[in-house]
């Protein structure tokens, strides 16, 4: 597997800095399994981290007011509204402990994209936070208060491969079901999609009934197929975004030969070729969209992902 212990040196303010790679995920499938009274859904999915990522550097800070979040990416908020700084506020509020970060984030990991990008942000600050003020939380309870601040963060405490109920904050380790060495690339439009806009747009009726254990199974058996490979967010996301629709019908058709599984990861709006590390040519000539090859990876527990082992 590809992680290792974290790397420690100084930054430049004198304070120990640790550098962490923040991974993505997919959706080897996504149910939903039925709208709450909350206003979320509770959903079975298979999620699956994977080694897009961006880079982040921590290190504690001496203000005593706020946490100082440094991103390149002139699209990426800064304050409160930030899953970073959130995750900070959120380990300070748990912990009692009153100390502020500095936190470099590189983004490499589109937004609105379905691939967790900015939840696997949040999980490597609580991770980092907790590790520069010397492990005083277990990763359990890292994992059991990421739930508080998005659906989809708990899963980067996972080992990699994890069945998620729930909102999605139930994480269950399972065994990876394919090998991590399967090829993928990833495909996105430069428009994103919000997630409680498409789930607003999803019509209950018109999802699958296929049984969530059931494709699990089936995953484990086959591999992944077009049987299993099902997200029922596909629909409402191509009702809000018919280019997509169509995006994934010509990647299809063009990596039939390849023999490569295509379907949609999380809200959108990725697209995920599985089973081929091959971009079709129209799409390789097309600037507005985002390409990439990815790779399943996983981490022992107690460890996080660093850029130079992934
Ligand atoms: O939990 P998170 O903030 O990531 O979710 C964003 C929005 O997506 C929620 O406010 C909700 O509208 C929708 N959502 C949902 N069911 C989930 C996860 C998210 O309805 N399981």
């Amino acid at each position: 597997s590809s992680s290792s212990s974290s790397t420690m040196q100084q930054n430049p303010d004198g304070f120990a800095q640790i550098d962490l790679f923040s991974p993505s995920k997919i959706n080897l499938f996504l149910r939903i399994v039925r709208r709450r009274e909350d206003g979320y859904h509770d959903l079975a999915s298979l999620f699956h981290v994977i080694d897009l990522g961006d880079e982040m550097s921590f290190a504690k800070s001496s203000s005593e007011t706020k946490d100082t979040l440094v991103c390149e990416d002139a699209s990426i908020p800064l304050d409160e509204s930030n899953l970073v700084i959130k995750a900070l506020n959120l380990f300070r509020a748990k912990t009692g402990i009153k100390q502020y970060f500095w936190v470099e984030l590189k983004k490499t990991v589109p937004s609105g994209a379905g691939l967790g990008g900015g939840s696997g942000n949040a999980a490597t600050a609580l991770y980092a936070a907790n590790k520069l003020c010397g492990d005083v939380a277990t990763e359990e309870e890292l994992l059991e208060w990421s739930g508080d601040i998005g659906s989809d963060i708990s899963v980067f405490f996972s080992t990699g491969a994890a069945y998620c109920t729930g909102r999605g904050e139930i994480v269950e380790d399972v065994e990876p079901p394919l090998p991590l060495t399967t090829k993928m690339c990833l495909v996105k439009p430069s428009i994103g999609l919000s997630t409680p806009t498409i789930f607003k747009a999803l019509d209950l009726d018109k999802r699958s009934k296929a049984e969530p254990l059931d494709l699990l199974k089936s995953l484990n058996a086959d591999g992944c197929t077009y049987e299993n490979a099902i997200n029922d967010l596909e629909r409402p996301a191509f009702s809000k975004l018919p280019e997509l629709g169509e995006l994934k019908d010509k990647l299809i058709d063009a990596t039939k030969e390849d023999g490569a599984v295509v379907f949609m990861s999380g809200s959108g709006s990725t697209i995920v070729l599985l089973g081929t590390d091959t971009v079709p040519k129209f799409a390789m000539e097309d600037d507005d969209l985002f390409k990439s090859k990815a790779r399943l990876i996983s981490r022992k527990k107690g460890e996080w992902f660093v850029p130079s082992n992934v």
